[in-house]
This record gives structure tokens, sequence and C-alpha cells, in this order.
């Protein structure tokens, strides 16, 4: 099984690499490989995370081709003669990034947080949930799994702002990590010192999520209590400079959040430029002070990814868990149609998963991976998407 396209080498200036799949064209960074022009490599979000033997690479590609153009012609095909917002952004979407979808996994390893956002469900002073924490060992075992036996190209490594995991500790995890498995690593662990975060970087992950919740510095101090904002954005453009892709976002349907907090919430999203857009509702959690808060309605996330997609028509933006949430059965499709081009499958292992409560009732909680990787790839097909996220445009 795979979730990327491998492309041929074809031209390399210095740490910049070109490759060509099916004729179309993409630059990635390359910091893991000595390579020629002519070999097979994968790429992940602009960075090479693997390569590829020339005649596995050959078979694999010759086994996309016609499936790869047929794709290509479905979702066209849907996105022809817009007429809604959400139409609009679909057509935008096709426009410039064509029908490719990042497909990631993300392992959720630790519930421990030391951190008391009044909207997670893992916040430390709700003493209701059962905590975990996956040992480094797990952690690698999982990764080898997901990248080496499901195909996965990215992975995302989740906790809550757990010190258990010290610099030392998180530094073998990348490594061991990077040593079994071709992949791009995202770190999602929080707040850590900048310092420690080049170490992680210089280590092998070259990818970070980091959200910033809210652009209205007053909610955000009410959320995060004893927290700044400015803070917050400081570490994510130090994070940028180190030469993370940032992956950033933020909640829909916040207490107090109006419809221009909306719109400067995409504005600030579109200001840090990062690699992925990634925003979600907010769900209420009974074991938090906002459990008696509203949902937000699905059509307010899908009006939120159409307008970031038609201000930032290049953007990657991924469906949210949490919008999958909103609506089981159609939440993914509907967010793919209406700008959205990125989706996650949990790859929590499951005798945790259901500890990572940030919120309750998480879609994927019921289904095995492979259950999930079924109905993903079902769903890709059925809209023409491609799994082809192999760098930079
Ligand atoms: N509903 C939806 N998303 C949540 N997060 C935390 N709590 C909730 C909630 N109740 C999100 C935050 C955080 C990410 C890991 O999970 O945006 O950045």
């Amino acid at each position: 099984m795979c979730y990327s396209i491998p492309g041929k080498v074809v031209k390399i200036d210095g740490k910049m690499i070109t490759v060509e799949y099916f004729g179309e064209i993409r630059k990635a960074k390359n910091e893991f490989y000595d390579l020629m022009p002519g070999q097979y490599v994968y790429a992940q979000g602009g960075f090479v995370v693997s390569t590829v033997e020339v005649k596995e690479a050959q078979e694999l590609l010759q086994n996309w081709k016609e499936v790869f153009l047929k794709l290509k012609e479905k979702d066209l095909r849907l996105a022809r003669e817009p007429k809604t917002l959400y139409q609009i952004a679909n057509a935008t979407r096709q426009k410039h990034q064509d029908n490719s979808c990042c497909v990631h996994g993300i392992i959720e390893f630790s519930n421990y947080c030391a951190c008391d956002c009044m909207y997670c469900g893992i916040r430390k002073n709700n003493r209701e949930i059962k905590r975990y924490r996956m040992t480094i060992d797990e952690i690698v075992k999982q990764a080898d799994t997901a990248v080496n036996k499901l195909g996965f190209k990215a992975l995302v490594l989740q906790s809550g702002e757990d010190p258990w995991y010290t610099e030392k500790k998180l530094l073998e995890l990348v490594k061991k990590i990077r040593e079994k498995c071709g992949v791009l690593i995202v770190l999602s662990i929080g707040d850590r010192p900048v310092p420690v975060y080049k170490n992680l970087y210089e280590a092998g992950a070259k990818s970070a999520l980091i959200r910033f919740e809210t652009a209205n510095e007053i909610i955000y101090g009410k959320m995060k209590e004893g927290k700044k904002l400015k803070d917050r954005i400081d570490l994510i453009n130090k994070l940028k400079e180190i030469g993370y892709l940032v992956i950033s976002g933020f909640l829909i349907g916040l207490p107090g959040q109006t419809e221009y907090d909306l719109m400067e919430d995409i504005r600030l999203t579109g200001d840090i430029n990062p690699e992925m857009f990634s925003f979600g509702p907010f769900i209420p959690h009974k074991g938090t002070p906002l459990a008696k808060e509203r949902i937000p309605a699905l059509d307010e996330v899908l009006t939120v990814i159409a307008r970031a997609r038609i201000l930032y028509p290049e953007s990657k933006i991924v469906v949210t868990t949490a919008l999958e949430t909103l609506d089981k059965k159609g939440g993914a499709r509907k967010g793919l149609m209406s700008g959205a081009n990125s989706l996650m499958i949990n790859l929590t292992p499951e005798k945790y998963r259901d500890h990572y409560e940030i919120y309750p009732g998480r879609k994927g909680m019921e289904q095995t991976v492979e259950d999930r990787i079924a109905e993903v790839l079902k769903l890709l097909e059925s809209i023409g998407r491609a799994p082809t996220d192999i760098g930079l445009a």
C-alpha cells in the first residue's frame, strides 16, 4: 500500500532536487541522501523522505499511470461549473493544487499535559481521564509498522505537553524512527525551547504541527491562562526559521469568537504561510470548564475552509478529525469538496486511542486502522483524488 507516488530525480542543485512523475515537475529538499539523476525518491511536503529502487519505482508508476489519469479526469469533472461557495473553493483547489491529497498518519503517544487549556479534554486539571505514556520503543515500533507495513510517508507524533519526554528522549525517538523509516516526522508536542526544536530538526524531524488556536489575543489569554498569543506566534516563526515545515491554524467556535475573528484567524494563518493549514471545530468536553458551550455547525467549518482556500489558493488544507467527528459519514468528503486536500489517519494503538480524548466522540475510535485506510482510499477514489504529495510545486 502506498500513500505517495515515486518521482524520478531529473536535476540536482545542491540540496534542492527536481523530480518528475507523469510529466509533473516538483522540487524537493534533500537533507538525507546522496542522490544521482535517474534515481527515484519519495518526497513529502517538499522533503525527500526515502529512496526507492528503480525497478520497484517503475513498477509502481506503471500501476499508477492509468489510475492517475482517470482520477484526474474525475476530479476535473466534479469541479466544473462551480456555483456555491463550496464549489468555487473546490474549483480553486482543483486549479491550483490539482487532485493531489496528502494522507498523514498520527500517533498520539502521551495524554499527560502540563497545560490547562480551557477547551482541551486532556488538560492537566481534568482528573476524569486515564493517563498513558508510550515508551520510546513502543512509539518506534508503531512508526515502523505505519511506514514499513502500511506505507505512510508522513507521521505526526502528537502528545500533551509532557516533560517526561526530555530532550534526550525525544532526540532518541526521532533518530530511531529515521533509522528505520523513510518518513517525514511531524512533531506536535507544543511549547519547547527553540534550541530543543533546533536539535530535533537536526536529528531528522523536519515538520512541526503547532496551532495558534485563535488570533484574538483576549480570547487566547482566556483559553490559555498565563500565556500570550505573541509568544506562540514567535515560536511558530522561529520554527520556520529553523527550516521546519509548519502546519498551523486555529479552533473554530471558541466561546466569544465572532465571524470577524474567524476572518482574522484565516488572515493570520495566511501570514504565517504554513506548509499546511489546520483548522477544526471546537468540540466541548465534559471534563473542562467549557463543557456547556455550543458545538459549531458543520457549515461553519466548511465555510472557513472554503474562504481560506479562495483567499490562499495555493495552500494545503487538512480535513481535521474534529471536522470528521461532526459528520462521521460525510464530513471528510464534504471537507475535501469545499477546498481541503489532505486527510489524517489515526494510528495510535487501540489500547490507548480512547484515552487521547481532547474532545469526545472522536471519529475513527470504532474502526480498525485497516478499515480506516480502506475507507479513506475508497473516498479518495470516489472523488478523483490521488495521494501525490511529492513536493513543493
Ligand atoms: N475540540 C477540538 N479541538 C481541540 N483541540 C484541543 N481541544 C479541542 C477540543 N475540545 C485541538 C487544539 C490543539 C490540537 C492538538 O487539538 O487546537 O492544538
